[in-house]
């Protein structure tokens, strides 16, 4: 079959590296992909959320099913745009409906799904323009740090948490005000929860369900976890915390009931899920959904996934991933990202990377290269991902740790302590 993966980052990188091992893709196109993405397949010059371009393209050469990356297109509906196209309406599409994209489009829609649901998470109210007073009152009942979360898709710079209430105050007001356009002129605001996070990832085809391998994300750009909120500097899988027993509790607590709770509100969900949780004395609770796999969790996620990848597809498609295996790798995946100089503040592109093909037993993720003239080029904040296996954590990040060395670029950084809170 003939494949199309919208996107470009290190995530798609990733799934383009895993599908292209399924005996039953005969063609792989990436839209529009990186330097590394066209090792996995061919890249074609669409963005993700030009629809149009996207159906042209899909009927021209035949394809046979769309896998989406990240939340955009998503959000916009890509799903249903085929659904209700006569031409496109017989071509699976992997990723929710629109319907079920505000489950990460929207935080206070996911809020009150988990309350209908009896799904654990913060506490929470949820405030606009008109009830700025209420929202101000609200605060003054909660502890310190006070989180600040705007309701719509902010390219994840959309929570704050603040150490004090008159931050808190002050920050909410900008917030209302529009400090993130349309996207903040809702505000939830939830109680603060204290734990270490988990990204847990589901298939699923709507009624049934796969769990993924879970992995845990280092967000920070310092070492110790310190300074700015980045898209991700390195990931490890498995996490030592989320043994069999936590996991139950997962499922049981979290998994089972939003596939459930999709089902029921008659939400079309045929796709990824993505938890982010927090494990607080031992018991899952909810940080958000995200409706897509997670970078850079995926760089590492993919790797434990020994199934072939496409045939769960197909069940998520058919509606019968339960007759799918899914079998998952026992040894340890991690991912060192390889980032820009300056990143996640100002930074330069397009100096020329060096030393890939000197890599060896690591596997090699771009997430933000170009090809000029003939040489791979840094064109974003996160460069490359170094992705190792190993019979445990330490093994494996070893590996990446040496592996990053031999590629060069000016202004190379990345975080030696991945996985070394674990
Ligand atoms: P989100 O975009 O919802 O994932 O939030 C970004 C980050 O903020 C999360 O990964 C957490 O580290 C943190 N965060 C969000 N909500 C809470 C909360 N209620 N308590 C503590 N930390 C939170
Ligand atoms: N790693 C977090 C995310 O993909 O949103």
């Amino acid at each position: 079959m003939k494949l199309l993966l919208l996107g470009s980052g290190g995530r798609e990188h990733a799934l383009a590296w895993k599908i292209a091992q399924s005996p039953k893709v005969s063609q792989l196109f990436i839209a529009p992909g990186n330097a590394g993405t066209n090792n996995a397949g061919t890249n074609i010059d669409i963005k993700v959320n030009d629809f149009e371009a996207i159906k042209q393209f899909v009927i021209s050469e035949g394809i046979d099913m769309v896998v989406v990356g990240p939340e955009d297109p998503l959000v916009n509906g890509i799903y249903d745009y085929f659904r209700n196209d006569e031409a496109l309406n017989n071509i699976p599409v992997i990723g929710p409906s629109k319907a079920g994209a505000v489950l990460e489009g929207s935080k206070e829609f996911a809020k009150g799904f988990m309350m209908r649901h009896n799904i654990p998470t913060a506490r929470y109210q949820s405030f606009n323009g008109t009830t700025l007073d209420e929202g101000l009152r609200f605060l003054e009942t909660l502890q310190p740090p006070y989180v600040l979360k705007a309701d719509g898709l902010c390219a994840g710079k959309g929570v704050l948490i603040l150490p004090t209430l008159d931050e808190a105050k002050k920050e909410l007001k900008e917030m209302l005000g529009g400090m993130f356009g349309n996207a903040s002129s809702k505000v939830v605001i939830e109680e603060f929860l204290s734990g270490i996070e988990c990204s847990v990832f589901v298939l699923t085809d709507g009624t049934h369900y796969k769990i993924l391998p879970e992995a845990k994300d280092y967000k920070r750009i310092g070492e110790g976890d310190k300074g700015l909120n980045t898209g991700g500097m390195g990931s490890v899988s498995p996490v030592p915390f989320a043994d069999k027993e936590w996991m139950q509790k997962v499922e049981d607590r979290i998994i089972r009931p939003t596939v459930e709770g999709l089902a029921s509100e008659g939400i079309d969900y045929k796709g990824f899920i993505f938890f982010g949780l927090i494990n607080v004395d031992g018991n899952p609770m909810v940080i958000e959904y995200n409706v897509r796999m997670g970078d850079p969790e995926t760089e590492s996620v993919m790797l434990r996934i020994k199934s072939d990848l496409v045939d769960l597809f197909e069940g998520v498609a058919q509606g019968d991933l339960d007759k799918r295996t899914l079998e998952i790798d026992t040894r340890s995946a991690v991912c060192v990202m390889l980032v820009s100089g300056g990143y996640p503040e100002a930074y330069e592109k397009g100096f020329p990377i060096t030393g890939i093909d000197q890599v060896d037993g690591s596997i090699v993720f771009h997430a933000g290269t170009k090809m000029k003239d003939g040489q791979v080029v840094t064109n974003g904040g996160r460069v490359i991902a170094v992705s190792s296996y190993g019979a445990n954590k330490a093994e494996a990040l070893q590996k990446s740790f040496t592996e990053a060395q031999k590629i060069q670029f000016e202004k190379k950084y990345f975080r030696r302590d991945i996985g070394a809170d674990l």
